[in-house]
């Protein structure tokens, strides 16, 4: 346990090479890596990144199994909205991993049923080797909204006002995002093995700094980096830090 490795980036293009290096050492020392997988717009380069050396013969993503993160509830077959489609687009197709090596969220039926079974193959298998995240406006990871604490378990959450609005960019207005959701736990993603956080963009400043040099709690559910167990790094822009940079960065 310590607190996280803060890597200082220029800029998103950076920010994607950089966080691409951690992807790929875990999975080129793990070929068989459960990964987790954010959308968002902050983790789009690194993926480019990634397929990008696969391309080019540098990693093979044949055994990896990617590990969704968070999806919307209430969406039909097909919606332009799903995560689990732009997470095809942006990670699963230009890295050719197949359907039997995606895990997807419960998204009907005993969904109380459905999120412990998925937290229980997650434990059985021996937990992440990665998780790769974005950061919320408002501290959170996945849709791990304040409060949410360490203990927190994969489950159905209620997005925030901050996250809906923060998420109307790339639907449309406020009222075309879903207001509910299922996530992966805080437990969960707090137990993988690597966590990279990649933050980008001056809307993060403020939060980035909590989370990595604020109070640890659930009103800033990302702070519980600052307790993970696991190898953590959070790769940060210009843009979102500032141009001041802190003695003990790596
Ligand atoms: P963003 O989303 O990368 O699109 O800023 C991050 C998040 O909300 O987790």
């Amino acid at each position: 346990m310590g607190r996280p490795r803060v890597v200082f980036v220029d800029d998103p293009d950076e920010l994607g090479r950089v966080g691409a290096d951690l992807a790929v050492e875990t999975i080129t020392r793990d070929p068989a890596s459960w990964v987790v997988v954010a959308t968002g717009r902050t983790p789009m380069g690194l993926y480019a990144e990634l397929a990008s050396r696969r391309r080019a013969g540098l990693i093979h993503t044949d055994q990896i199994t990617a590990v969704q993160l968070d999806e919307y509830l209430g969406l039909g077959a097909g919606d332009r909205r799903s995560l689990l489609g732009w997470m095809r687009r942006s990670f699963l197709e230009p890295l050719e991993i197949p359907d039997d090596r995606v895990m997807t969220l419960p998204l009907d039926g005993d969904l109380v049923r459905g999120c412990s079974a998925f937290d229980e193959a997650i434990e059985d298998r021996g937990g992440l080797d990665l998780a790769i995240l974005g950061l919320g406006e408002n501290g959170h990871l996945g849709f791990n909204e304040p409060p949410s604490d360490d203990e927190a378990r994969t489950r159905k959450v209620q997005l925030s006002p901050v996250t809906i609005e923060a998420n109307a960019r790339y639907w449309g207005a406020a009222s075309d995002v879903p207001s509910e959701a299922v996530t992966v736990g805080l437990h969960s993603l707090l137990a993988a093995r690597r966590i990279v956080l990649v933050v980008s963009g001056e809307a993060k400043h403020e939060i980035v700094r909590e989370v990595v040099d604020g109070p640890v709690g659930p009103a800033v559910p990302a702070s519980y980096l600052q307790e993970a167990e696991g190898d953590v790094t959070v790769v940060v822009d210009r843009a979102a830090w500032g141009s001041d940079r802190v003695p003990r960065a790596t």
